[in-house]
């Protein structure tokens, strides 16, 4: 990664930590991954056909389908671009995360052929090769909630039964466009939440495959924590006790919406990264604690 994008990146934690400090402890988003192999030179076609293929994401991100897949350009300097934005949010706020992040990418990875932000919201990825309708788990990236569970066993079985039916839903109900989130009763008094999610040019089995990994990783990030979020290029996942997603927008006519209670602030989130194959690596790893 070149030192201005570490700059930059150092820069955004900082600021994180301090923003932290007034407000909502929440994760410092966007994170993202560059390929530290592939760089361009910027007098190369590449650069204008990612610009070019930025802006047909852009133009087409209010489509209502929250994905869209482009490319421009020939050859060696083809590029592809592809994003995702989160199932419950409506298209004009895809739009503003697709356009905000397609200018941050380029700016936290500068001169490179191949790179991928996730946002809250939205995920961007762009490369020289053609990155549709392949699964791909790599590179990944977990964050988790510092606090504790406090019934560890009760929480893990109440979790992996939501999950497993979200998954059912995000690859069966033809509707669902690989999207499904949707809570239960953990306690008396809280709910569990959970949301999964994979880019919907996956075939469905592709899809399974990368929720189940995924979802397979909670006990290595995330055991007995009160949140967990695991992001991959394919798919991703997130659990919390409180409400992270419109429930209305979320789960039509499945699940009640929750008792009316305010969602409490986000805790704070640690974060870890694993970079398993080659093509990625993502450098920064990054803990903050509750302040
Ligand atoms: C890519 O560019 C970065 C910064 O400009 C440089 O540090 C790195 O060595 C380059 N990598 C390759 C494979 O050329
Ligand atoms: C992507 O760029 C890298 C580095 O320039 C190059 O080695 C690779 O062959 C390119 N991939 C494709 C599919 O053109
Ligand atoms: C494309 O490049 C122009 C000129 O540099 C810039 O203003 C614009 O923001 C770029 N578009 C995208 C989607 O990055
Ligand atoms: C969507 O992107 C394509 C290119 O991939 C472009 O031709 C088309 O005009 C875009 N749609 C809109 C509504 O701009
Ligand atoms: C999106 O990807 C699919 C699958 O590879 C491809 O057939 C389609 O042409 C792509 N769409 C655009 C606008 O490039
Ligand atoms: C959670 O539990 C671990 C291990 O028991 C402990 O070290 C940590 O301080 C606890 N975290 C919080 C936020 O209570
Ligand atoms: C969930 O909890 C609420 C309030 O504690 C209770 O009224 C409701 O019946 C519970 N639902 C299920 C399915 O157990
Ligand atoms: C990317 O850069 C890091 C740090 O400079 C290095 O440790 C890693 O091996 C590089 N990754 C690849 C795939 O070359």
């Amino acid at each position: 990664m070149a030192p201005s994008a570490l700059l930059l990146l150092s820069l955004s934690a900082i600021l994180i930590i301090h923003l932290s400090l007034t407000t909502a402890q929440l994760p410092p988003y966007p994170f993202h991954a560059c390929s530290n192999t592939t760089n361009y030179t910027s007098n190369s076609a590449f650069p204008s056909n990612l610009n070019l293929t930025f802006s047909s994401l852009i133009a087409n991100a209010t489509n209502g389908d929250g994905f869209y897949n482009a490319s421009h350009g020939q050859n060696s300097d083809k590029a592809y671009a592809l994003f995702l934005c989160r199932g419950d949010i409506s298209p004009s706020s895809c739009q503003t995360c697709i356009k905000e992040n397609s200018e941050e990418i380029i700016r936290r990875c500068p001169n490179q052929k191949e790179a991928v932000i996730w946002d809250t919201e939205c995920m961007v990825r762009y490369a020289n090769r053609s990155i549709f309708s392949r699964m791909e788990e790599s590179p990944e990236l977990y964050l988790w909630n510092v606090n504790n569970v406090s019934d560890p066993d009760h929480f893990k079985a109440t979790l992996a039964s939501l999950m497993s039916s979200l998954v059912t839903r995000a690859v069966t109900v033809s509707s669902s466009n690989m999207f499904a989130a949707g809570d239960v009763n953990l306690t008396l008094f809280n709910r569990l939440y959970a949301l999964v999610q994979c880019t919907p040019d996956l075939s469905l089995s592709d899809c399974k495959k990368c929720l189940s990994g995924s979802i397979g990783q909670i006990p290595v990030c995330c055991d007995g924590k009160q949140g967990g979020i695991i992001l991959r290029p394919s798919c991703n996942i997130r659990y919390e006790i409180y409400t992270f997603y419109d429930p209305a927008a979320a789960a039509p006519g499945l699940s009640p919406p929750a008792t009316s209670s305010p969602s409490p602030p986000a805790p704070a989130s640690s974060t870890k990264s694993s970079g398993k194959l080659m093509i990625f690596e993502i450098l920064s790893v990054r803990f903050y604690s509750p302040l």
